[in-house]
């Protein structure tokens, strides 16, 4: 298992788009998608599949890339790919944090790696241009008098910030996201995550397309066989908004009672709830035990279930009374994908003493393993001539179909505003 902390790394090889093209080849799979069932073949493991995706789908979508507690001071910046592209998150002197593409406007190099740094400004690495923490060119070293340094500030990105968490959008225009961001403040704001910090990270490169890694990651027909650990204390049974256990009313109750919203709400591109676990457990760990001695959550009642967060095209998160982890998935390439995972702890709890990191990462380090696996078989398995798309369970896998559904209709979205009809 590739496992290794820290960024991915910039060095990918391909990161040209043809999308031009792609939009043409990739029209008449999305036509041919059955109903109900997963994608035709080339829209797993085509290079016009992975640029059409990165236009169409990752460049237009609200991304959920990391948690404000990375970026705790004026000067702090946070350094990330979205697929093949470089993006920059710097918390300016204001206390704002800002987007950029992390491109210089000299001769293109990246400003800053992959990662977490500080710095009172941003000097590109190599000619040494300047910019100010806002994206002004400050200093750009022996260009002409005429020289227009207003003309040079970096590209921005939108940026939102919501109860801790930020999102990014590349598009010049953002999808609406005001609708969202007070619904996830309801549900995420009582775990303090803007307090919080950052405990442990990794990487895991996956060598399966990207909505493979998704699919998997949206359904759990496959938890009760294949995650032993985490079916220890995650309802791995339940379907749809994490309903259908016996104990639901109760568990619904006491949250009113401890003034928690539990209610499962969607938007198109996201869903929120908050579901009880296994009887008895109080967070999601190898025991059910918490893994932090400083919990999130000011509450007496430790068994307050885990708050969930999906957004699609990529990533989910569970807020338990203890900790906050965040599963991420990077497209790098037509079958090769980064998972993104993060655990965020309380500010002040100290590791050693508080908590234990390998403790900390253990049930998903497992969980996440275990699935790369189950991707890279898929992956291979479709890559076969024999392969042919087959039908999802409309109840194990109802929010794998959701997913696909809504990866579909995007890209029908896409195609009609740009002019290629999916028929
Ligand atoms: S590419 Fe940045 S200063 Fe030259
Ligand atoms: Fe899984």
């Amino acid at each position: 298992m590739l496992l290794h902390d820290g960024a991915a790394s910039a060095r990918n090889t391909d990161h040209t788009t043809n999308t031009g093209s792609a939009e043409a080849m990739v029209a008449p799979w999305f036509a041919a998608r059955r109903p109900g069932h997963t994608l035709p073949q080339p829209l797993y493991t085509t290079r016009a599949a992975f640029d059409f995706d990165m236009t169409a789908i990752f460049g237009t979508s609200w991304l959920l890339v990391g948690f404000t507690c990375e970026l705790p001071r004026p000067g702090s910046t946070l350094a990330e790919m979205v697929g093949p592209w470089p993006i920059l998150l710097v918390h300016d002197k204001s206390g704002t944090i800002r987007g950029f593409h992390n491109s210089c406007r000299h001769r293109g190099s990246i400003l800053c790696k992959p990662g977490q740094h500080q710095a009172p400004r941003l000097i590109c690495p190599y000619h040494n241009w300047t910019y100010d923490l806002d994206g002004r060119l400050l200093a750009a070293p022996r260009m002409p008098e005429e020289f227009d340094k207003s003309d040079h500030g970096l590209r921005p990105i939108h940026v939102r910030c919501v109860s801790g968490l930020i999102f990014v959008c590349l598009a010049d225009e953002a999808p609406e996201f005001d609708t969202f961001a007070a619904h996830l403040e309801d549900y995420i704001a009582p775990h303090a995550l803007e307090t919080g910090k950052l405990a442990a990270q990794s990487t895991l490169v996956e060598y399966a397309n990207w909505k493979l890694v998704m699919e998997n990651g949206r359904e759990c027909y496959h938890c009760i066989t294949r995650h032993p650990e985490l079916a220890a204390t995650f309802p791995v049974a339940m379907s749809r908004h994490f309903e259908g256990s016996n104990a639901a009313q109760t568990f619904a109750d006491a949250m009113v009672e401890a003034d928690l919203a539990a209610t499962p709400i969607e938007g198109d591109w996201w869903q929120l709830a908050r579901f009880g676990l296994n009887p008895g457990v109080e967070t999601l760990s190898m025991d059910g035990k918490p893994l932090v001695k400083k919990p999130m959550l000011a509450r007496d009642d430790t068994h307050v279930g885990s708050m969930r967060l999906a957004v699609d095209p990529h990533s989910f998160l569970h807020a338990t009374t203890d900790h906050v982890f965040l599963f991420n998935a990077m497209p790098v390439g037509p079958t090769e994908t980064h998972v993104h995972a993060k655990w965020i702890v309380r500010g002040d709890a100290v590791e050693g003493e508080d908590y234990d990191r390998d403790a900390l990462m253990e049930l998903w380090t497992i969980t996440n393993g275990q699935d790369k696996e189950l991707a890279e078989n898929n992956q291979t398995g479709v890559n076969s001539p024999g392969y042919t798309p087959g039908p999802y369970s409309p109840d194990a896998e109802m929010l794998a179909q959701r997913f696909t559904d809504w990866y579909c209709d995007k890209a029908a979205e896409y195609l009609g505003r740009t002019g290629t009809a999916a028929a």
